[in-house]
C-alpha cells in the first residue's frame, strides 16, 4: 500500500537505539489508520468494477456516476492512482536557483519541493516533526524552513538544524527528526514527484522519458514538449466538478469544440483531428485553419494536446506551450493549474501575449461552465451511465480503462 510505504519512512540512517522505536511507532500508527480506511473501501472497489474495460468502445458504457461523486472512490483513487508512480507537480522555473522552493498538496499529502544550497533538487513532506504544523507556505526563496509554531528549523536538505527549548529532553537525536523525504526528479521542463518511494539515490535527478511517458516519450520530445521555454504566467481555477470531469472534457477528441468554443473552432481544422493512445499517454493533434492568419500566430500550423495519465495535460501550439494540472480537492471539486510558456523570440510582444492569454482564458471559462454543468448532471438521479462516440472519444475510453486497471488491481 503506497500510503504505508511513504509514511513509514525515516530520513535518518544514524538514529539512536532509544529514539528510533519511538519515531517508528508514531509512523506505524498512522499507517494502520490509513489501512483501516482502505479496508472499509470495499464499496469503492465494487464501484470501480462496474466499468468493464473489456467491452469494445463502440458497445461500451461510460463509468457510473459514482466514480465522479463518491468521496470513498476519491480516497481509493488517491491511494491507487495519485500516490503511486511519478506525478507532475510543477515546472523547473519554480526551483531554478538554490534556495527556491514551492509547496503543494495531493490528497492528505503536503509537500515542499526545493533546491538546496548545493543546487540539488529536494522534496519533503511539508510537516514539522515536532507537532505536525505545516512548515513552508506558498513559494519563494528561503535559506531554511523555520516552523511558524515553535520555531524548529530545517535546512533545505531536510536536516533538523535547530530544535528550540528542548533542554532536558531525553532519548532525542536531532538526526532522527529531519523532514521525511519524497522522491523527486525532472523530465524536460517538468518537476515530478513520487509519493510511494522516498529513496534519493538517483545519480542525477532526471527521470527517464520512458519511465514517465512510456513509448510516447519520443513523439512528445519531437513535438517540442521537452524544451524549456520561458514561463509567462500561472493561472489557477477552482472548478466545482470532480477532477475526471475536467480530464474527460479534454479527452473527447475535439467533440465539444464546435458547440462550446466557437472562436477556437474557427481557428482549427476539426476534420484533421487525430488521436493516438500509448501506455499512459494519449495524444490528440489538430491542424490550424490556414485562413485565420491571426490565429496561425497563436496556434501554429499544428496543435498537439498530450494527456499524461492521470491528470497532467501538455498543449503545444505555435510558439506556445501550456500545461494543465487537474488536482482533486474533494469528490466534487478540483483545482486546475495552468502554466503558460512562450518561445523566447516573442517575449517582447506584449500585445501578442495579452491577446493569446485572453483567447485562452475565454476557452477556460467556456470549459468551466461545461464541466460544472456535467457535475450537476452526474449528481442527478436521472443519470447512471452514458455512451462513447466511437470515432472521437477513444482517448477518454483509454483514460477510463487505465483508471479501472489501477483501481481494481
Ligand atoms: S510544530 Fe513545528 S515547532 Fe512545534
Ligand atoms: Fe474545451
Amino acid at each position: 500500500m503506497a500510503t504505508a510505504q511513504f509514511l513509514a519512512l525515516s530520513s535518518s540512517s544514524s538514529a539512536s537505539a532509544a529514539a528510533r522505536p519511538r519515531a517508528r511507532r508514531a509512523a506505524s500508527s498512522r499507517v494502520c489508520a490509513a489501512g483501516s480506511a482502505l479496508a472499509s473501501g470495499e464499496p469503492a472497489r465494487r464501484l470501480a468494477a462496474e466499468f468493464d474495460p473489456a467491452i469494445p468502445l463502440a458497445s461500451a458504457v461510460t463509468p457510473p456516476s459514482g466514480w465522479y461523486t463518491d468521496p470513498e472512490f476519491l480516497r481509493l483513487e488517491l491511494d491507487r492512482v495519485f500516490l503511486r508512480g511519478w506525478q507532475a507537480v510543477g515546472h523547473i522555473g519554480q526551483v531554478k536557483n538554490p534556495n527556491d522552493f514551492f509547496t503543494g498538496s495531493l490528497g492528505n499529502v503536503q509537500f515542499v519541493i526545493c533546491r538546496d544550497a548545493n543546487g540539488k533538487l529536494q522534496a519533503f513532506h511539508n510537516v514539522c516533526r515536532h507537532h505536525a504544523s505545516l512548515l513552508a507556505c506558498g513559494s519563494g526563496q528561503k535559506t531554511c524552513f523555520q516552523c511558524p509554531y515553535h520555531g524548529w528549523t530545517y535546512g533545505l536538505d531536510g536536516t533538523l538544524l535547530k530544535a528550540t527549548r528542548i533542554s532536558g529532553i531525553k532519548n532525542f537525536n536531532k538526526n532522527d527528526f529531519g523532514l521525511l523525504p519524497i522522491k523527486v526528479a525532472t523530465w524536460g521542463p517538468f518537476v515530478l514527484a513520487r509519493f510511494d518511494d522516498s529513496s534519493q539515490d538517483t545519480v542525477d535527478d532526471v527521470v527517464g522519458g520512458d519511465e514517465w511517458l512510456g513509448s510516447a516519450s519520443d513523439l512528445l520530445s519531437r513535438s517540442g514538449i521537452d524544451t524549456s521555454l520561458p514561463h509567462i504566467c500561472r493561472r489557477e481555477y477552482i472548478i466545482e466538478c470532480n477532477w475526471k470531469v475536467f480530464c474527460d472534457n479534454y479527452l473527447d477528441g475535439g467533440y465539444h469544440v464546435p458547440y462550446a468554443h466557437g472562436a477556437l473552432a474557427s481557428g482549427l481544422q476539426l476534420q484533421s483531428y487525430e488521436t493516438l493512445t500509448y501506455e499512459r499517454v494519449s495524444v490528440q493533434r489538430c491542424e490550424s485553419a490556414l485562413a485565420e492568419q491571426e490565429d496561425i500566430d497563436r496556434l501554429g500550423t499544428k496543435a498537439t494536446y498530450a494527456f499524461v495519465y492521470p491528470n497532467f495535460m501538455i498543449n503545444r501550439y505555435g510558439p506556445w506551450m501550456d500545461t494543465n494540472l487537474a488536482v482533486p480537492l474533494d469528490a466534487t471539486r478540483c483545482k486546475v493549474v495552468f502554466d503558460y510558456f512562450l518561445d523566447e523570440s516573442l517575449l517582447d510582444d506584449q500585445d501578442f501575449i495579452d491577446r493569446s492569454l485572453k483567447d485562452s482564458e475565454q476557452v477556460q471559462i467556456e470549459d468551466i461552465a461545461l464541466c460544472e454543468g456535467v457535475q450537476r448532471g452526474l449528481e442527478s438521479p436521472a443519470y447512471g451511465v452514458g455512451r462513447y462516440a466511437p470515432s472521437v472519444e477513444m482517448a477518454m475510453h483509454h483514460f477510463h480503462c487505465l483508471l479501472h486497471a489501477n483501481l481494481s488491481g
